[in-house]
């Protein structure tokens, strides 16, 4: 990270190594965790693909990758949205150790959903890690068992999290310029 912040950027909350670093620690966790078994990793699409592709090659462990997208629409902006699928896994999770791969919990209504959906398909395990959580806002509670980070109530972008699809690829988390949210 040199130079300038991007417009609409107010600050870096995490920096590339700090990202990097505590990923390592919740890889190695993982790692400890499901000892001699094979780990299936599902992403959310698009914001926790940058963080579980991070978290993988951190792993030592077998294992095989998934991706589910959803949509969430919600009746006026800011209040809590109906999930659904709208892309699937390419295949059936019977019988698996599954870690569920977020990149940021909010109200929590996504990851209820997910968690709902996904353990009516006979997975032997399901857990979640997220890469953020920001608690105070939270409305449903749901299980996380691995977090990188909480953060506090300030929209944020980067390392895969996004602000109208951009920002994703900043290497960076970063709190977004309140004046320049709609
Ligand atoms: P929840 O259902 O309210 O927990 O919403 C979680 C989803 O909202 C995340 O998976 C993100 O896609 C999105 N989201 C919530 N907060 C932020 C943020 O600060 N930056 C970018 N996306 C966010
Ligand atoms: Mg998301």
């Amino acid at each position: 990270m040199s130079g300038q912040l991007p417009a609409g950027i107010e600050r870096v909350l995490f920096t590339e190594e700090e990202i990097e670093e505590r990923i390592r620690q919740v890889a190695a966790e993982v790692t400890a965790k499901y000892a001699g078994r094979q780990l299936k990793l599902i992403g959310v699409l698009k914001g926790s693909v940058f963080f579980l592709t991070q978290l993988a090659r951190r792993i030592d462990l077998p294992l095989k990758i998934d991706f589910l997208a959803i949509s969430s629409f919600s009746a006026k902006a800011g209040a809590p949205g109906l999930v659904r699928i709208a892309k699937d896994l390419d295949e059936g999770i019977e019988g698996e150790d599954v870690l569920l791969v977020e990149d940021i919990v909010d109200t929590g209504f996504t990851l209820r959903y997910l968690l709902q959906t996904l353990s009516g398909r006979g997975p032997n395990s399901l857990a979640v890690c997220t890469f953020l959580d920001r608690t105070s806002r939270r409305i449903v509670q749901t299980p996380i068992d691995y977090r990188c980070f909480e953060i506090p109530d300030h929209f944020v972008v980067g390392y895969g999290l996004d602000y109208h699809q951009a920002y994703r690829n900043l290497n960076y988390v970063a709190v977004m310029r309140p004046d320049k949210l709609s």
